[in-house]
């Protein structure tokens, strides 16, 4: 079924809610903003949004902390509002995820609050349960994503409820079929208002273990360690992608097919690539499994190709790229920052973009920004303790859209709701838009050559000898090819170049410079 889905050729964009465009003056992001911004979308070429939650929230996750799953919080908007962003978008050809969110709610959604409230009520079991053992211990040794323990104890009952998040994200039990069928009708709530279909948060997680077994511990973990470090000292054959998780996509897939609707899941996990098959394969479960590798790799050659390599060979569906995310430091930061950083993330565009699979930008990737810097004070995100760097706060400051007080994103004198972080008045959209040499302009060029190369969505990827300096691949007769050092470097084949990301000439590649090559066969 895969080949003619309207997602095959495209190119996807994630927009931060709270930090794409503040129509309102309030110094948050919201639909009103956003309405505005959409034709800055269609000038680039993106074909699909991504919009982060907007649910009635507490905010203590940002927003991945829903209150109530079919209504929009006031600080976004009006369902309105919501309406008439999917209206512009879809009259500019652009089609709109929304995320879901379905491993946990709020604490403050009503299932919960009825579930501590009345324990004997039908929404307790909506949750997971654990009795506390008598030895004074928790009921497992599962520990969070965001590093310490899973488990936080309800007084009243004397029972323990699982969070893989914070406290304040009660994990739901998701082999209570009542569950199952909330969620057929929040889907369908939102595909009836028009959307295209969902980016759905953790899909690796929600089905949990029925006898919530502990994981066997691989490496020593205590909770003063950095949260993926807690996380990689066990094996998690016991918390996370359950097999029955393939059941609810399968689910799900029978809605969304019925509209014609995307699902995109946040699937990615280094170590269980064989049980994540599962949850995509088939085309009848997730459509599309996101793969963060590119967010965790060095620049050099043999780290991206295995990086590209590993899933592409083990995962048999679809695979979503992206380099960044509101989760992770920008690239142009990772890659070393400043000029450099912007050219290599630049050609690692090129690369992802010639990669089997739907590439994602994320909101002012366009513009080469790397993360804003933020003082300790200004912190927001609920992890990473009090240091600015460790959280995810950086990659989330405001999009700068125009030179001046507010930088096009809130009103002159409104205090944007974290900083903007260093940003300068080149970083602007309008400024690099104005500008024919900007890298506004550079990705914008890139996202048209790539689309008019419509013969390589039907192409396998084959890897070109290249060496250390080089990261080569073919997709039938197009190469997408990266000069991965730091001296210019020959392209390993002969070509008319379509495209490329810096002012090298003929077959020669500068340092960080990428390419989009036809191969003369
Ligand atoms: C996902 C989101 C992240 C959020 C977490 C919990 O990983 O991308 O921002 O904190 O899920 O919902």
């Amino acid at each position: 079924m895969s080949t003619q889905q309207w997602w095959n050729h495209a190119v996807g964009y994630e927009a931060y809610i709270r930090s794409f465009a503040d129509g309102n003056g309030d110094g948050v992001g919201d639909f009103v903003g956003m309405l505005d911004k959409l034709d800055h979308l269609a000038w680039l070429g993106i074909d699909i949004l991504w919009i982060t939650p907007f649910y009635v929230s507490p905010m203590r996750d940002w927003g991945y902390d829903v209150a109530d799953y079919a209504a929009i919080d006031p600080t976004y908007g009006t369902l309105d509002d919501f309406d008439a962003v999917i209206d512009k978008a879809h009259r500019l050809n652009i089609r709109v995820l929304i995320d879901i969110v379905p491993n946990h709610t709020s604490d403050q959604h009503r299932w919960f609050q009825a579930a501590l409230a009345e324990p004997e009520s039908k929404y307790r079991d909506y949750y997971v349960w654990a009795d506390a053992p008598e030895d004074g211990s928790l009921p497992n040794n599962w520990v969070g994503y965001f590093g310490g323990k899973t488990w936080t104890l309800d007084e009243a009952s004397g029972q323990y409820y699982l969070h893989l998040f914070l406290p304040e994200q009660p994990d739901l039990n998701w082999r209570n079929p009542d569950v199952l069928d909330e969620f057929d009708d929040i889907l369908r709530f939102w595909l009836d208002r028009g959307v295209d279909g969902f980016r759905i948060d953790v899909a690796q997680a929600l089905v949990k273990d029925e006898q919530l077994r502990s994981n066997p511990q691989i490496g020593p973990s205590d909770d003063s360690m950095f949260r993926w470090e807690q996380w990689d000292a066990f094996d998690h054959q016991h918390d996370i992608l359950q097999p029955e998780s393939v059941d609810i996509f399968k689910r799900w897939n029978r809605i969304a097919s019925e509209y014609g609707a995307l699902l995109l899941g946040e699937t990615y996990d280094l170590k269980m690539l064989d049980k994540l098959d599962r949850l995509v394969s088939g085309g009848d479960a997730i459509h599309v499994g996101f793969w963060f590798g590119a967010m965790h790799m060095d620049w050099d050659a043999g780290q991206i190709r295995s990086t590209f390599d590993f899933p592409l060979s083990q995962i048999s569906a679809g695979l979503g790229w992206a380099q960044n995310s509101h989760d992770e430091h920008r690239s142009v930061t990772r890659f070393g920052g400043g000029d450099v950083g912007r050219r290599r993330a630049l050609s690692l565009a090129v690369l992802l973009l010639g990669l089997p699979g739907l590439p994602f930008l994320y909101q002012g990737e366009e513009l080469g920004l790397p993360s804003g810097e933020l003082p300790p004070e200004a912190k927001l995100d609920p992890i990473g303790g009090d240091d600015p760097n460790a959280g995810r706060d950086g990659t989330r400051t405001p999009m700068p859209w125009a030179p001046g007080p507010g930088m096009g994103f809130t009103s002159p004198g409104v205090e944007p709701w974290l900083p903007f972080g260093g940003r300068t008045d080149a970083d602007t959209a309008e400024v690099q838009r104005n500008e024919p040499t900007s890298t506004a302009h550079a990705y914008r060029e890139l996202l048209a050559v790539r689309r008019s190369l419509t013969s390589i969505a039907g192409e396998d990827l084959t890897w070109i000898d290249s060496g250390d300096h080089v990261v080569a691949f073919r997709r039938g007769d197009i190469a997408f090819v990266a000069n991965v050092s730091e001296v210019a470097s020959a392209m390993p084949f002969d070509g008319d170049v379509l495209y490329r990301s810096d002012a090298g000439t003929g077959q020669t590649l500068l340092a960080d410079e990428a390419a989009i090559v036809r191969v003369r066969t």
